[in-house]
């Protein structure tokens, strides 16, 4: 028996998150009467989402004609068709009634002469199916996630949603039928341990960027919900798959909103040369991001890179002028005068490809639903879970996400998973008890690591992972990167049964946080290089110099990756969708993938 007292709740919905995701999920949720409550370990408005920064992607059409059709065909071909068409087809038809819903709530987005919300254009967004860019990115300036996220967290607010924040979520409770029943977690004001117990669990948790030495996602993005998945059994899906931003703040890793460019701004090598001309013909610096982040590397590969060390790029905003800068992109002209210390109203930034996203994510279906996907039902569901946002996969990024459609997931599967837990739970359905032996094996795990005695820092074995994926899980890879990086993945992942954790109070104990949330980063960089390994040819994200093809006979298909209590994966795979929900729309049939 554990020596830990518990707290018990009791709630029809658990949201595990309070990004724009869960927020939206816990709004819904509480809005259908469901007794809601959302555990997250930073205050709402700390979460990750406050970050986003170009818009929210929606074909209002308020700038030039635009289609949700035309949308699902960028986000298709952007995803170089990894993507399920049917999840895909639900968001951007959702979008524009979502975008909508937001405006009503209050997001105070910028606006047209005429009062309509303000769109820019953003990479790989175009009008016609392909033809040439589209204003299709719904903007608040550049602090987009910034409006959306207090926006929601004061709808919660208004509709008296119930918080639990700085918890811990420590790991899902499975029962014996496999059924998920709930959450346990700690909370760090005052050490105590809580059990909740729900109808329904729902992890927002965001994505595992910090497994990257240099990212743009905030240090509170490690996988914690992909990891408490993958330990209650269920896979890890597409994992190999990775986003790159182009423009990273470089040797800070901060972000540049891509609508930097949407807004008229450019890349230079050193040459001055505007070298995207030459690798999307059309698009040109609003091609995607893999396709712009690749164009980057190959020009400092080759020596046109800038700098004493040639080793970036630069990105022109100074033509634009100071009044459109300081009107549309205010936050990204101090992040350059911090960050790089430039005037951009006058000098180039310079910037960097930056891990930026996590495509992969827990399996679910457009409903919001996981999956536990067996080789004869790849869609079976499993009870009790849904996944929503970044530590989903739904699959609506396939080998690439458009930028904007971040935003623009999290709102509209936190909506949908709402729908969802509105129609299959009923309020008055008493709730499944407990199982005991679950609780104890968590606390069992816990208590190890809070009393880990090893010799080896939990600051230590993380710059190891991190240097590693930043090396071996880059923009570009190749048979020996990837075989090097997963064995050393691996070494580092043992290594952490010798963790040392100094301090083993339960209250703020940062420590003992950071090595959960390293154990957790373990299991997706483990997922990431393993399945990456796997993959022997080239699509979106994922660019293997030795297979530079796309290969659709043998590989498009999603990625499992299933790991065992050691970490240790075994990949196992399911096919991609290849219908549409509604016959308003046909299948895009896969094609070669140009801008
Ligand atoms: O570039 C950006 O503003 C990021 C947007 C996104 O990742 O969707």
């Amino acid at each position: 028996m554990s020596a830990y007292e518990i707290i018990d709740h009791t709630y029809d919905v658990l949201v595990v998150g309070a990004g724009g995701a869960g927020l939206r999920a816990t709004l819904g949720m509480t809005t259908a009467g469901l007794r809601t409550a959302c555990v997250t370990k930073v205050f709402p408005t700390r979460s990750h989402t406050v970050a986003a920064q170009g818009g929210i992607g929606a074909s209002l059409g308020n700038m030039a004609e635009d289609t949700w059709q035309w949308h699902m065909y960028d986000t298709v071909k952007g995803s170089d068709w990894l993507g399920d068409q049917d999840a895909i087809e639900y968001m951007c038809r959702e979008a524009v009634p979502a975008v909508l819903e937001l405006e009503h709530f209050g997001v105070p987005f910028s606006r047209t002469p005429e009062g309509k919300i303000y769109q820019r254009p953003f990479g790989g967004h175009m009008s016609n199916f392909g033809e040439k860019p589209v204003q299709r990115a719904c903007a608040a300036a550049d602090r987009t996630g910034h409006a959306i996220l207090h926006t929601l967290y004061q709808q919660c607010l208004k509709h008296d949603a119930e918080f639990f924040v700085e918890f811990i979520a420590l790991d899902l409770i499975m029962d014996d039928e496999g059924v998920c029943r709930g959450i346990l977690a700690w909370n760090l004001d005052d050490g105590t341990i809580h059990r909740f117990n729900a109808h329904q669990t729902v992890l927002a948790t965001g994505g595992y960027g910090r497994a990257w030495f240099s990212c743009t996602s905030a240090h509170t993005c490690t996988g914690d919900g992909n990891a408490m998945a993958a330990r209650a059994g269920l896979p890890l899906q597409d994992h190999e798959f990775v986003q790159f931003h182009p423009t990273g703040v470089y040797g800070a890793g901060v972000l540049i909103t891509e609508g930097a460019r949407g807004e008229g701004g450019y890349l230079t090598n050193s040459a001055g040369e505007r070298f995207m001309e030459r690798y999307a013909p059309t698009a040109k610096d609003l091609a995607s991001r893999d396709v712009v982040s690749r164009a980057m590397t190959m020009e400092i590969r080759e020596g046109r890179g800038v700098g004493s060390g040639g080793d970036h790029i630069m990105l022109h905003l100074e033509h634009l002028g100071a009044d459109l800068l300081w009107e549309r992109l205010p936050g990204i002209t101090e992040t350059a005068k911090i960050f790089a210390g430039v005037d951009a109203t006058r000098e180039p930034i310079p910037v960097l490809p930056t891990v930026h996203y996590n495509m992969g994510g827990i399996p679910t279906n457009h409903l919001g639903e996981t999956l536990m996907p067996t080789q004869d039902e790849p869609d079976k569901t499993q009870p009790g879970l849904m996944a929503i946002g970044e530590c989903a996969c739904a699959s609506v990024h396939g080998a690439n996400r458009l930028g904007t459609n971040s935003l623009l997931d999290i709102v509209v599967f936190g909506r949908a998973a709402a729908l969802r837990a509105r129609d299959v739970i009923d309020p008055n359905t008493p709730h499944a008890p407990m199982p005991k032996a679950a609780t104890e094996k968590i606390l069992d795990r816990f208590d190890g690591l809070r009393h880990a005695s090893g010799s080896t820092p939990t600051a230590e074995i993380r710059d190891a992972m991190q240097r590693g994926m930043q090396r071996d899980a880059a923009v570009f890879r190749a048979s020996d990167s990837l075989t090097e990086g997963k064995k050393n993945i691996a070494e580092i992942s043992k290594g952490f049964s010798d963790v040392k954790v100094s301090d083993s109070s339960l209250i703020w104990n940062s420590d003992l946080v950071e090595t959960l949330e390293l154990e957790n980063l373990l299991a997706c960089a483990q997922a990431t290089v393993v399945s990456a390994n796997a993959r022997e040819e080239s699509r979106g994200a994922h660019a293997h110099e030795d297979f530079p093809t796309r290969n659709d006979e043998t590989w498009m298909k999603h990625t499992l990756a299933w790991l065992d209590e050691n970490r240790e994966v075994t990949l196992t795979y399911r096919p991609v969708h290849t219908w549409t929900l509604t016959d308003e729309v046909d299948y895009i049939e896969p094609k070669e993938r140009v801008y």
